[in-house]
């Protein structure tokens, strides 16, 4: 038996927070053994919470003071190329939040650095990990429903984003924020490449909200065609009043597959007639997906006790940003966008 790899985890805010309980209370092959966040409120809250005494204001901190093998990145979207770069550097395996980084540049600069250092880089893209996604993937890569033609898959956030998951400067927008998981999901159900995208976006809740951040929006639909001829539609809203909404409906040339549901809990109350039957729906990504964020723990900690590569890396990653540029260019620029266009420019490293 391997002994217990040792995390840092860095950024102590909302996916933070579910990440650590998931490596105290879920992954006994793992220890966090220190917490980076430069903001005294988080470290102590998330610290408090989870009982994780060697907190740090950065992870060069955290480099100089205490020992582990890996890091989980859990910071905001412009801040996962310098703090993943760092890290490669110091020959920390890596659990990396999705985005991977604000353009392509950085997420090649990314990649070359844990491969020049020798160490993991698993995306946080949990659905490749939840049981309900996993099976249908098997169900789908077994043929049951032939050879699939097309996908829509929807992701609908409740709660207002942090502000800097708010910009687009900062997050590269909802698309990024919210979409990234159905950007690799649609990919990995299809087996294919996005090629063309064709994106509409509208603000309804913005000014309601006392948003007036330049460029935001709340709902997004993209047409989506793939390399190998297949379709596919991609919705995002967020927020969304009524709860957290993650589903997906893949028609093959033999049969139709749904994956997940809006109803929350099997657990349906009746008080009176008039009210009828009320079951819940997911309040949250971190209740609908608890399992998913549990299992792609688990597998980051086998991979660094096994030697073996992560199931969804560096690449996986690359595409659902390569994704979400392309989308983002063509709401911008008002027309359908070949998402070679945006692959062919790999400037804009932010640091
Ligand atoms: N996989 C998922 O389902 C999922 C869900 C939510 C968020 N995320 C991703 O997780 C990341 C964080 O999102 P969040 O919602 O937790 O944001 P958040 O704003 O709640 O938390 C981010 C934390 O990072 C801290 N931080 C900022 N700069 C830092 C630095 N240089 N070093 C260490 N800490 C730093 C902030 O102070 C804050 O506490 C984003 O990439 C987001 O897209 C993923």
């Amino acid at each position: 038996m391997s002994s217990r790899i040792r995390v840092c985890l860095v950024g102590a805010g909302r996916a933070g927070k579910v990440h650590a309980n998931s490596l105290v209370n879920h992954v006994p092959a793992a220890s966090v053994v220190g917490i980076v966040d430069p903001d005294p409120e988080a470290l102590r809250s998330t610290g408090d919470q989870f009982g994780i005494d060697s907190r740090f204001d950065s992870l060069e901190a955290a480099l100089d003071n205490i020992e582990f093998e890996a890091v989980v990145i859990t910071t905001p979207t412009f801040t996962h190329h310098p703090i993943a770069l760092l890290a490669a550097d110091a020959g920390k395996h890596i659990l990396l939040e999705k985005p991977m980084a604000l353009t392509l540049a950085e997420c090649d600069h990314i990649m070359l650095a844990a491969e020049r250092s020798g160490v993991l880089l698993q995306m946080g893209f949990m659905r490749r990990s939840d049981p309900e996604f996993v099976a249908a993937a098997r169900r789908i890569q077994a043929g049951e429903i032939g050879q699939p033609m097309m996908i829509k898959s929807l992701s609908h956030g409740p709660g207002l984003p942090p502000p800097w998951a708010r910009d687009i400067r900062t997050s590269n927008g909802m698309l990024a924020e919210v979409n990234s998981h159905d950007w690799d999901c649609t990919r990995w159900l299809m087996s294919s490449n996005p090629e063309r995208v064709y994106a509409e976006i509208a603000n309804f809740k913005g000014n309601a909200h006392g948003i007036e951040t330049p460029g935001f929006y709340d709902n997004v639909l993209v047409n989506l065609r793939f390399e190998n001829g297949g379709l596919g539609s991609i919705s995002g809203i967020c927020p969304c009043e009524y709860g957290y909404d993650a589903r997906v409906e893949i028609v093959g040339e033999r049969g139709i597959m749904q994956i997940g549901e809006a109803q929350g809990q099997a657990v349906v109350v009746c008080t009176d007639r008039d009210h009828g039957l009320v079951t819940p729906i997911y309040r949250t990504w971190a209740e609908r997906f608890a399992w998913g964020y549990i299992r792609e723990m688990e597998h980051f900690v086998h991979c660094i006790q096994t030697d073996t590569a992560p199931s969804v890396g560096g690449t996986d990653g690359r595409w659902a940003v390569a994704g979400v540029l392309a989308g983002t260019k063509s709401f911008l620029e008002e027309r359908p966008v070949y998402v070679s266009e945006v692959l062919s420019d790999t400037s804009g490293a932010s640091q």
